[in-house]
């Protein structure tokens, strides 16, 4: 998928370190028509040294440094193992290398949170004079980072609505470098049309594109098999899937770019951890399990909440009556474990979720646990947003965000049930 031969799309006076550039190579042999499931389970990359008896599960490595035999070693030890965590560890290779094996590309680096993926990837692509696009409603985080801060480093922002490509090529300048997208949209569940979204970046020479897939994870969405360069994801949601690992990754298919960014990441220090690569790793080896029964789940909260008259509107892409119904057909494996559902008013909406027993009321998403949080008084609420940015953003007074665990799925509507009896 990638071409080496390709020109660094960014501008830059910052070089890569060559003694970084090394990649990791894959212990078993797989065949051609390997499937994801057994990738996730199965994939390993080569530890340095024990290629006759390697542990089944690569060891948590929490060695901050490592000592040499000798100085004129530096060079070797560093283009062929690890010498401080920050610039790469066993552990945080390791799961790295799952995941970019998911998504087909040429690297992947873990992140300490999904925002210090995302932020590090900007800082790295982008200079003042540049502009991005950026879809609007967008994870809280990067709402803020645009709406505050970029401007600060002269990095120029359009927001444009979530997933319509026309908007997106309306709000094209001159000095347009990167096109960001969220799929599927946090809070909004929009589909976005990968395809159209690589072929539109593709037509701006030079340009770069950059999906947050964090709500459809690699098992039901491989962003990079559809030609966007970069993939990001907080590992900290469905990748990790237990709600005990805070992290993120950043995996793309132009080899030059991934070093590039990585060499940032070095530099910014925005390395996860040894102990959370571990549970990444570990929450991996069960994505595809938990991702089926989370959709089986979602399907059926989402109808359930779709025939009952207290529900104003359902948002899930399996439903018929989704905007983005055929885009998500097209491109997810199942149709993921977020539904958004609005409530007639903000009241009902906080009576709702203050009634649940199961269900618990907490921001994040992803893991085996139901969690529902209602935006306009929480994560979208007045401390980050105006009302009027709230309703740019089709973010309702009564809308409710609910990750759909692995409980079973009549008691989730159960317990939905007694809550709207509530309302
Ligand atoms: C779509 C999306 N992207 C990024 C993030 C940020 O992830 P983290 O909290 O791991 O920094 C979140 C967090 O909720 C998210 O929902």
């Amino acid at each position: 998928m990638g071409d080496s031969t390709r020109p660094l799309r960014v501008d830059t006076t910052f070089p890569v370190n060559e003694l970084f550039t090394r990649k990791m190579e894959e212990v078993r042999d797989y065949p051609d028509d390997v499937r994801m499931e057994t990738v996730m389970v199965s994939s390993q990359p080569r530890l340095m040294g024990q290629e006759n008896c390697m542990p089944v599960i690569p060891s948590i490595s929490v060695s901050a440094t490592h000592q040499f035999k000798k100085a004129e070693l530096y060079g070797d030890c560093v283009a062929n193992g690890y010498i401080y965590h920050r610039l790469g560890s066993h552990s945080t290779e390791a799961a790295a290398h799952v995941i970019n094996n998911l998504e087909g590309g040429e690297g992947a680096t873990l992140f300490s949170s999904g925002m210090s993926a995302i932020t590090t990837t900007f800082l790295a692509i982008l200079k003042s004079g540049d502009h991005v696009i950026v879809p609007d409603p967008v994870y809280a985080g990067v709402f803020t980072f645009f709406k505050h801060m970029a401007g600060r480093y002269g990095i120029e922002s359009t927001f444009v609505p979530a997933c319509e490509i026309e908007e997106y090529r309306k709000a094209i300048k001159p000095n347009t470098k990167l096109f960001f997208g969220e799929t599927p949209t946090n809070p909004t569940i929009g589909v976005l049309d990968l395809d159209a979204f690589a072929a539109l970046t593709k037509s701006v020479p030079n340009a770069i594109s950059m999906v947050d897939s964090t709500f459809a994870s690699p098992y039901n969405v491989q962003t990079l098999r559809h030609g966007i360069d970069i993939v990001v994801h907080s590992t900290t949601k469905y990748l990790g899937g237990h709600h005990d690992h805070m992290g993120g990754v950043m995996c793309s298919s132009d080899p030059k770019l991934f070093f590039y960014i990585s060499e940032f990441q070095k530099q910014l220090g925005t390395i996860q951890g040894a102990f959370d690569a571990f549970l990444l790793m570990r929450g991996i080896k069960t994505l595809a399990v938990r991702m089926e029964k989370h959709a089986t789940n979602a399907m059926k909260v989402a109808t359930f909440l779709e025939g009952h008259p207290k529900v104003a509107k359902v948002y899930y892409p399996g439903l018929k009556s989704h905007p983005y119904h055929e885009v998500a057909k097209k491109q997810m494996k199942t149709f993921g474990g977020m539904v958004t559902f609005i409530m007639h008013n903000k009241k009902s909406a906080e009576k709702l979720v203050d009634s649940l027993k199961i269900i618990l009321l907490a921001v994040s998403l992803g893991g085996i646990e139901s969690l529902v949080e209602h935006p306009a008084s929480m994560t979208h609420g007045p401390y980050l947003m105006t009302d009027e940015e709230r309703k740019k953003g089709g973010i309702d007074e009564g809308l409710i965000r609910f990750s759909v665990g692995i409980e079973d799925g009549d008691d989730l509507v159960n317990d939905l049930k007694q809550a709207l009896e509530k309302v």
